[in-house]
């Protein structure tokens, strides 16, 4: 009984950790929102850079059929260019103009992403997580405005600009965000809080998409509003970020102000007494101070972080390689051969499935753990690639199969959100304790964004190649990380960081933090 109460203490919900965690997620909605956002205006825009470079599309006001990624699933078949000369080879010249400026347009955000994930633990460390937070926000705003007022100067180089530097912003993001809320919500809602990271990306692609709409903003006279419009999101985290306390670990373990992190535990715990979690950062603390600080190098050389390095890189690969993004990209295509006419409103199914089951895991984590959803979310995508295969080979022969491919994705992208595209995102801050955890999170953020990048330049090439086959490489792959999951991925579900490195360095957990664990399962499941 009066564990049940404890729990319930842990786990209350303070208007100061709502607060915090609502601010840091939104550096995760402009990740989503810059993702999605390029995928609905992909044509009119195609079509302003037309009339800057001096080649004039025809159908300039064309309406939005495009991808998720913003790549035209006709790319090769742009035969909709009037180029000043008139050869068909000036055509295809200029249509490769377009579609190279188009392609880096998309692909440079990630390429931004990528550079700057590295720089994480640096500035994690340096500011503090929430200053860190606060002063990346001026690459967002600066990236936003590139892209609102593109259409007053060389409009494609002022988007491809503004791409890579809110790129860079998002990068930072994807790895403070993390840090800063694992770090002040309390264990035993640490994985609810942090799928909310993949709720606010779906939650941004899901707003992007519908505001892109030709009716909204994704037209002639309103797309560089659409494009800047997360600018907004970056102003709102920027005051808000005022009222948020730092994190308590970072102050306990980095700085030893040890009355401030208390302050700090008190805000955003309530009335409860700090004196457990203040022990726990104490153990940690300790634990840091015998590891010293671990650099990126140190991380790929020592033993001792192999297992769990391993682990966070393999996560973040399953997830971006399980296709996921290669799905929103080809839906498109799918669906217009299903017969549907407007392949985009089809694309928008996409993001309300996808938003919906990321709710559903948020409350789903806390219940059946992080691995055995992990597992679960990889199996199903695995069989939906296959349902998927079966579907496309076959389209030739029966009609119907388009619906199965159709019904395939959705349940690909309903999987994805039970496990593999919520839990790498906070699963890296779980493995690694104080001292590795920002190399950690720098080195996984590199991971997904690099191999985001490496999907949504290739995927096309691939598909082109491989046919309806495309889907059995990642039903493949898929199978592959199944089986790494299934060996070496652990359950970090209401363990502290500190037991779940101990499980890492293949330590014996002590009896009496055993007891503790087997306590807190049975509360949690009674
Ligand atoms: C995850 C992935 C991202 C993907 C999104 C889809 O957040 O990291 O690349 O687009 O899920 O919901």
């Amino acid at each position: 009984m009066e564990e049940k109460s404890k729990m319930q203490t842990e786990k209350h919900l303070t208007g100061t950790l709502v607060l915090s965690v609502f601010t840091a997620v939104l550096g995760f909605f402009q990740f989503g929102y810059s993702l999605g956002v390029i995928n609905a205006p992909q044509k009119v825009i195609e079509a302003h850079y037309g009339r800057v470079l001096g080649i004039i599309p025809l159908d300039g006001h064309a309406t939005n059929t495009s991808r998720e990624d913003g790549t035209d699933p006709q790319a090769g078949t742009k035969g909709t260019l009037a180029p000043l000369a008139d050869t068909s080879e000036d055509l295809a010249t200029s249509s490769h103009i377009l579609t190279m400026y188009w392609s880096l347009s998309v692909s440079v955000f990630a390429v931004g992403g990528m550079v700057s994930s590295f720089t994480v633990g640096w500035i994690g460390d340096r500011l503090g997580r929430v200053k860190a937070m606060l002063v990346v926000n001026v690459l967002s705003i600066a990236g936003n405005l590139l892209m609102g007022l593109a259409k007053f100067g060389p409009s494609h180089i002022l988007i491809i600009a503004g791409r890579a530097v809110t790129g860079l912003y998002c990068g930072l993001s994807s790895g403070l965000v993390p840090m800063y809320v694992s770090e002040v919500s309390p264990t035993a809602l640490r994985g609810a809080l942090g799928t909310l990271h993949q709720l606010a990306i779906v939650t941004g692609i899901l707003i992007s998409q519908v505001l892109g709409l030709d009716f909204l903003l994704g037209n002639d006279e309103m797309w560089p509003l659409l494009l800047g419009l997360s600018g907004m999101a970056a102003l709102l985290q920027f005051f808000l970020l005022l009222l948020c306390p730092e994190s308590p670990r970072y102050l306990y373990i980095k700085l030893g102000k040890v009355e401030e992190a208390k302050r700090n535990l008190k805000r955003l715990r309530g009335n409860c007494d700090p004196m457990k979690e203040i022990a726990e950062m104490e153990k940690e603390k300790q634990e840091a101070v015998s590891e010293k600080k671990v650099s990126i190098r140190q991380l790929f050389t020592s033993s001792k972080y192999r297992q769990a390095v391993i682990v966070a890189l393999m996560v973040q690969i399953s997830q971006q390689f399980s296709g996921i993004n290669a799905i929103f990209y080809y839906s498109t295509n799918i669906f217009e051969r299903a017969g549907v006419d407007q392949p985009v409103y089809a694309t928008i199914g996409v993001g309300v499935v996808n938003t919906v089951f990321t709710v559903i895991s948020v409350f789903l984590v806390e219940k059946a753990g992080r691995r055995s959803l992990f597992l679960a979310g990889l199996m199903g995508m695995l069989i939906s690639a296959v349902a998927m295969t079966v579907g496309l080979v076959l389209l030739s022969q029966f009609a119907w199969m388009s619906y199965v491919s159709m019904i395939a994705i959705f349940l690909f992208v309903i999987f994805f959100e039970v496990g593999p595209g919520p839990i790498p995102w906070f699963i890296v801050a779980e493995l690694f304790s104080q001292g590795p955890r920002p190399a950690a999170i720098a080195v996984a953020g590199f991971c997904n964004w690099a191999c985001n990048f490496i999907v949504g330049m290739c995927f096309q090439y691939i598909a082109d190649l491989c046919g309806p086959y495309v889907f059995a490489i990642f039903a493949a792959l898929l199978l592959l990380f199944f089986l790494f999951a299934y060996f070496k991925v652990p359950e970090t579900k209401g363990k502290s960081f500190e037991e779940i490195a101990a499980v890492f360095r293949r330590k014996k957990l002590s009896a009496k933090a055993m007891t503790e664990l087997q306590d807190l399962r049975a509360t949690e499941e009674a």
